[in-house]
């Protein structure tokens, strides 16, 4: 009896820490925990949080609405833990309005000129949501919709899988495409992406991962003093829309140079018609690689925490995004406001506007093919 008011008492003191804790920070407990509740989506569906923590108590939170990171937890060079994501505290606040916050993007990361390609002499016309063209698969991409989600044991450490199928015809894309991402932890500090996608039509895909990073910890100010490499000789410069001219421009001389380590607010303002098309940077690399091998693709070191994070990729481009759009109208977690710049996002992809290029890597994915990408994003201290 005696234990049992105990228990109710325990119980009742530490339920308003858990509940008032920022989503997914509940980091010690995330492995064990039931899958949390985040809240109801418009449709009556609820929308679930799963955490995956590994030895050196780095967790990462991720919710089946998008296949959101919530949060990730990493440590600074004194062993102090940060969420180092941009996002919300409740489901509906993504719904809402979200920048792409951590989600999953599909059936096509980026743009797509005038949102009409040609496949098989049949022209298709997608979704216009970004200025005059076709932005991250429409008006319901990946980011926005339910996924299947179980957790598994692999080898390399905890995963969650998650599984998608986007109907023929969804978002005017043709084709059943069947969607499975793993994100697996390591005990490297790695999480790690992996995708797999089937279809029964000849249809394009191009997935990624649209987390904002900030290293010193969301909502801590701008990243301009981040120190940023990218592993690329060559980018594809944009027209007014952020679409790719078909050009592959090499970076000498230019402030797309980061081959050495440069802090991303070195020349983030230079005279440059490049910059001031992407108010900032908003464009594709072209990974420098012979294979499509896992790759080291770009690196960013924060001076003040230490946090260093390495992005690793089996595709041939990456967009790297220095947050440009945000302005403050998005209010995150813990009441952070994200300002201009206070996110940066590194997208592992094929170029956009892929499908209007003949001449770039193809996105086109037949029947009987599989679509494969791996990512990681790798973190430890300096
Ligand atoms: C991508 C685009 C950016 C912007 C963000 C979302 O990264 O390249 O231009 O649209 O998504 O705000």
């Amino acid at each position: 009896m005696m234990r049992k008011i105990l228990i109710v008492i325990i119980c009742a003191l530490i339920t308003p820490c858990i509940t008032s804790t920022a989503a997914g920070q509940n980091a010690k407990t995330g492995t064990k925990d039931k899958n949390r509740n985040f809240g109801d989506l418009p449709d009556g569906t609820l929308a679930k949080l799963y955490t995956l923590t590994n030895k050196n108590g780095v967790s990462v939170t991720v919710t089946n609405y998008g296949g959101i990171i919530v949060n990730l937890m990493v440590p600074d060079r004194n062993g102090k833990m940060a969420d180092v994501v941009l996002g919300y505290d409740k489901v509906k606040d993504y719904v809402k309005d979200s920048p792409y916050f951590g989600a999953l993007i599909g059936r096509y990361g980026n743009r797509i000129g005038k949102g009409r390609f040609v496949l098989d002499d049949v022209t298709y016309d997608l979704a216009i949501n970004n200025g005059r063209n076709h932005l991250h698969g429409g008006l319901k991409g990946f980011d926005k919709v339910v996924w299947d989600v179980v957790k598994i044991k692999k080898p390399e450490g905890p995963s969650l899988k998650l599984h998608y199928l986007s109907k023929d015809g969804e978002e005017e894309y043709p084709g059943n495409l069947d969607v499975n991402v793993t994100y697996t932890l390591t005990d490297e500090n790695e999480l790690k992406i992996d995708y797999l996608a089937t279809t029964d039509k000849a249809t394009v895909c191009n997935l990624t991962h649209h987390s904002y990073f900030n290293l010193k910890g969301h909502g801590c100010e701008d990243i301009l003093e981040h120190q940023i490499v990218i592993n690329a000789d060559n980018f594809t410069p944009v027209d007014e829309g952020l679409i790719p001219t078909g050009e592959i421009r090499s970076v000498d001389n230019t402030p797309m140079d980061f081959r050495k380590p440069t802090p991303i607010g070195a020349r983030i303002d230079a005279n440059d018609q490049q910059i001031k098309y992407g108010r900032g940077y908003d464009h594709n690399w072209v990974i420098n690689k012979k294979s499509n091998k896992l790759t080291f693709a770009a690196s960013v070191y924060e001076p003040q925490s230490g946090r260093y994070m390495e992005v690793w990729t089996t595709e041939p481009g990456i967009q790297f995004y220095s947050g440009n759009f945000l302005d403050g109208s998005n209010v995150g977690k813990s009441g952070k406001v994200y300002n201009f710049r206070n996110g940066f996002c590194l997208e592992t992809q094929h170029y956009p506007d892929s499908p209007n290029h003949p001449e770039f890597p193809s996105v086109i994915l037949r029947p009987g093919q599989q679509y494969k990408q791996s990512t990681i994003y790798k973190f430890s201290i300096r």
